[in-house]
């Protein structure tokens, strides 16, 4: 952690009546700082709040919101939940997996997309729901995703 986010992360520790509590924010300072979690940082939180690096780790696997790897540019999250699986999302994890040549949780070689399945995102209504870098998008399609995709790709210089 820079020196800044330290100091915030102290602050943090003081604010909750359990300073056990302050895990979770103190992560997404960390998630912010590096985009994901690295090992060396599992070490510095538990040193900082009295607690195993166990207990960090725990908890930092159990949300989707954290990252133990770094992520690719978009980081494109299919819900796996009931109502999206009923509503076609195992056909969208399909197509980005097969598409970008990904296993699940996979990044791409040239950094661009991560694909992972994650639990319900509360948009069971508008089912299939993904999140592009933690920006919701309902009623997705694989028209819809291939045209994010097409756009995405524009954005990279090309060597011609
Ligand atoms: S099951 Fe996908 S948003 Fe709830």
């Amino acid at each position: 952690m820079n020196g800044e986010n330290l100091a915030k992360a102290r602050e943090l520790l003081r604010h909750f009546p359990h300073e056990s509590s302050a895990l979770i924010p103190i992560l997404h300072l960390v998630e912010q700082e590096f985009e994901y979690i690295p090992d060396a940082e599992v070490h510095v939180i538990a040193d900082l709040m009295g607690i195993t690096a166990a207990y960090v780790e725990s908890v930092l696997t159990f949300y989707s919101l954290f990252h133990r790897q770094p992520t690719g540019k978009y980081l494109i999250q299919v819900c796996r939940g009931l109502s999206c699986q009923l509503m076609g999302a195992d056909e969208l994890s399909s197509f980005l997996y097969e598409g970008l040549g990904v296993q699940r949780n996979g990044t791409t070689p040239d950094g661009m997309f991560t694909v992972e399945a994650v639990e319900c995102v509360a948009l069971c209504k508008n089912a299939p729901a993904v999140q592009i870098n933690l920006e919701f998008y309902p009623n997705m399609t694989r028209e819809k995703l291939e045209a994010f995709l097409d756009k995405a790709r524009e954005e990279v210089p090309t060597d011609a």
